[in-house]
């Protein structure tokens, strides 16, 4: 049987084909399909005796050298999203849109680090002189980080492959990185792969920490294989919007901390800034007295983060009324107009929902249930919710609001930023002492905060 050189590949997912289609079938996307070189046949099948026997140890032994110690960056939010600083031999992955500052977040990393420990910085999209330019502006141009500019991994490996390699190498971007052992072009499913595989080997045998950089597609997934995501230790995404100037560092693995941390940026003529108190950021714009703006009290990781929602129901000439929203789930929102339509008895057929997340900040949790159903129906009675409130609760499927995790932690922000008065599902076990400050609303069902609504009366949202 001739021998099988090439292989099509789906960019998008990985998925392989033995010839080429214009539309990938497990993923459904069109014109992702490319051919590759086919990696390395597998034997028929591996004789064991060929093997090596592999040395078991118990695990209750007790291990011979101490854990290694992290190395930390000054960059507190960077650190604390990374589980509390790099650990020697991991391996992180950095993605994010084009233009979003991962290249300036990672040089002000390297400039960190480079005060502790020796850090390389390998750039494959830019020149040196253009990185030197940056880290003027960034004001970092005097840190010993070793620069260079290179894309081929071979030689890449030949620098870090040593005794006195560095510490912590990033790697801007894996998508311009090649392994010349294979035909296909950079950026490829295959050279992506391969590429990181080989940065991986070497991190893990020389204990050094390696970052690299991933580009994100259109659809917000890491460019090149989702394999990516589970070849290395971390993976943080770097997001925002464009016009606003926060950045939101997010982990989504971690196998050394907690996933769903974020760290705050401001993005400023001088690099990227720390945001230390997001919350009073996120809210520094409010508007007094505005129906539809609702204040929620979110945690993201282990940060309670105050955010604002504005909803604005208008009336449609549409058949099908526009549903848009920025910042939070599509699916969420439907879900919470079905409930109210169906458990309450309020139309929205015939008007169109606009939902927003002030800030450019994307919310995840659950949580923001009752405060989506409490702007929405704010914005609809035209009865501003009073300025010292905050919201959180899940709303289920019966319309009965669910408890949420960390309510203390949610408490206490709200309280610290001033906030009095607090909509919360029925506290279950003892009462903490957080709540003595506030004046609360125990929310059973979304139909008694419709009531307090309906009512049109202002006084009936407070307690
Ligand atoms: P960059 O780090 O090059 O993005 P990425 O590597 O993710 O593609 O970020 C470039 C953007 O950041 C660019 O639009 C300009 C802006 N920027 C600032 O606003 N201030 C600065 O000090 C720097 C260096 C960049
Ligand atoms: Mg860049």
């Amino acid at each position: 049987m001739a021998k099988k050189t090439v292989e099509y590949i789906c960019q998008g997912c990985g998925a392989c084909y033995s010839k080429w289609a214009g539309k990938c079938e497990s993923c459904q996307a069109w014109n992702t399909i490319t051919e590759e070189q086919s990696p390395d046949l597998l034997p028929k099948s591996l004789n064991s005796r060929t093997g090596r026997q592999i040395s078991f140890v118990n695990l209750t032994d007790k291990s011979t050298d101490t854990p290694p110690s992290r190395m930390v960056t000054e960059i507190s939010e960077f650190d604390r999203v990374c589980g509390g600083g790099l650990v020697p031999g991991s391996v992180l992955l950095v993605g994010g849109d084009p233009g979003i500052g991962k290249s300036t977040l990672l040089l002000q990393v390297a400039a960190a680090i480079s005060k502790t420990g020796k850090c390389a910085y390998i750039s494959g999209e830019e020149a040196i002189d253009q990185v030197r330019l940056r880290a003027k502006r960034l004001g970092v141009n005097d840190a010993s980080v070793d620069l260079a500019a290179s894309t081929n991994v071979r030689d890449i490996l030949a620098s870090l492959d040593h005794n006195d390699g560095p510490d912590v190498a990033i790697i801007d971007s894996i998508q311009t990185m090649y392994v010349d052992t294979m035909e296909s072009t950079p950026g490829t499913v295959s050279q992506v792969r391969a590429s990181a595989q080989e940065l991986i080997r070497v991190a893990k045998r020389r204990g050094i920490s390696i970052i690299i950089v991933g580009h994100v597609t259109k659809d917000g997934t890491l460019a090149g294989p989702r394999v990516l995501e589970h070849m290395v230790d971390t993976v943080l995404y770097f997001e925002g919007e464009r016009g606003h100037q926060f950045r939101i560092l997010r982990s989504v693995k971690n196998r050394f901390g907690a996933t769903d941390e974020i760290g705050v940026f401001e993005m400023t003529d001088k690099g990227l800034q720390e945001v230390l108190n997001p919350s009073a950021l996120f809210l520094a714009n409010r508007q007094g007295n505005v129906s539809g703006a609702c204040v929620f009290a979110g945690v993201e990781g282990t940060r309670p983060l105050l955010v604002e929602i504005q909803a604005l129901v208008a009336p449609s000439n549409l058949a099908t009324p526009r549903r848009a929203i920025v910042g939070w789930d599509h699916n969420r929102l439907s879900m919470v107009l079905a409930v109210l339509e169906a458990r309450c008895g309020i139309n929205f057929a015939g008007r169109d929902v606009y939902l927003n997340v002030a800030g450019g900040l994307k919310i995840h949790e659950p949580a923001a249930d009752l405060a989506v159903a409490a702007a929405l129906l704010s914005s609809m009675s035209n009865t501003p919710i009073p300025h010292d409130t905050v919201f959180f609760g899940e709303i289920g499927l019966s319309g009965e609001v669910r408890n949420v995790s960390q309510q203390d932690a949610r408490l206490k922000e709200s309280h610290k930023l001033g906030f009095r008065q607090v909509f919360m599902p029925p506290r279950t076990g003892t009462k903490s002492n957080a709540l003595n400050e506030f004046d609360c609303v125990e929310v059973e069902h979304v139909h008694n905060i419709v009531e307090k609504f309906q009512s049109n009366d202002r006084e009936k949202l407070t307690a």
